[in-house]
C-alpha cells in the first residue's frame, strides 16, 4: 500500500514540475514560496518546542534543527530571488497558528514535526528525480541531507520524551489524516486557480482580436465613405 501511495505522490510530482511548473512560472514561484514558508513554521513551531523541553540533550539537538530550518528557508527564498519573473513576485502572507496548546505534551508537536520532515523529504526526493533545474537541484540536495538526520532525531526523541508507543502511533494516524485532508484543500485550489488564470487568457486573447477586427473594419469604412 505504503508503495502505490508513493508512485501516486510521484507521478503526481512529475505532472507538476513537467506540466504546471512549465506553463505557468507564477505556479513554480509559489510553490517555492510555500516551501520556504513551510521550513519557516517549523522554525516557529520548533522555537514553542524547545521551551517546553527541560532535558539539555534533546535542547541541543532542537536547537541545532531550528538553525537549519531557517537556513532552508533562505536558501528557497534565494531561489526565487534567482528566477525568472520573480521580479514582482510578492511572497504569499501564511499566518502562522499554534499546532498544539501549552497544556498538550510537548511530544505531540514534535511527532507533528516528524510527520512534517519526512513529508518534506520524500517530497524533495521526487522533484529532484523529474525537475532539470539545477539550481533547484542543488538546493534540494543539501535540503535532503539534512532532513533525513532530523527524521532519525524526532523519532528517538519521540521514545525519549516518555511518550507510549500506542499513544504515538494514534497521534501520527492522526496527524497523517488532517495533513492529507489539508493537502487535498491546498491542491483542489491550486488547480482550480490555474483553470481561472488559463480562462482569463482566454478571454482576454479572443476580445483583443474581437477589437482588433471591430477596429480594422471602421478604419476599412471610413476609407471606403
Ligand atoms: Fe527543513
Ligand atoms: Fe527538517
Amino acid at each position: 500500500m505504503t508503495s502505490l501511495f508513493n508512485l501516486i505522490r510521484y507521478l503526481k510530482v512529475k505532472l507538476v514540475v513537467n506540466t504546471l511548473w512549465r506553463w505557468s512560472p507564477k505556479s513554480y514561484l509559489r510553490s517555492i514560496s510555500l516551501f520556504s514558508a513551510t521550513e519557516s513554521d517549523t522554525v516557529w513551531q520548533l522555537i514553542h518546542a524547545f521551551y517546553m523541553i527541560e532535558n539539555p540533550k534533546h535542547r541541543a539537538e532542537i536547537f541545532t534543527q531550528i538553525l537549519e530550518e531557517d537556513f532552508h528557508a533562505k536558501q528557497f527564498e534565494d531561489l526565487i530571488n534567482i528566477t525568472e519573473h520573480a521580479d514582482n513576485y510578492k511572497v504569499p502572507f501564511e499566518e502562522k497558528k499554534f499546532l498544539y496548546s501549552k497544556e498538550d505534551p510537548v511530544w505531540k508537536l514534535l511527532a507533528y514535526c516528524y510527520i512534517g520532515e519526512k513529508d518534506a523529504a520524500d517530497k524533495f526526493k521526487d522533484i529532484m528525480a523529474c525537475s532539470h533545474n539545477p539550481d533547484l537541484k542543488r538546493t534540494l540536495a543539501k535540503i535532503i541531507h539534512d532532513e533525513t538526520s532530523h527524521v532519525g532525531q524526532a523519532n528517538s526523541i519521540l521514545y525519549e520524551l516518555g511518550a507510549k508507543p500506542s499513544e504515538i502511533k494514534i497521534e501520527l494516524w492522526r496527524i497523517r489524516l488532517i495533513r492529507k485532508y489539508e493537502s487535498l484543500v491546498r491542491n483542489t485550489k491550486r488547480i482550480f486557480e490555474v483553470i481561472v488564470d488559463a480562462l482569463l487568457a482566454i478571454i482576454y486573447f479572443t476580445m483583443g482580436l474581437l477589437v482588433s477586427f471591430k477596429a480594422k473594419s471602421i478604419i476599412l469604412d471610413r476609407k471606403n465613405s
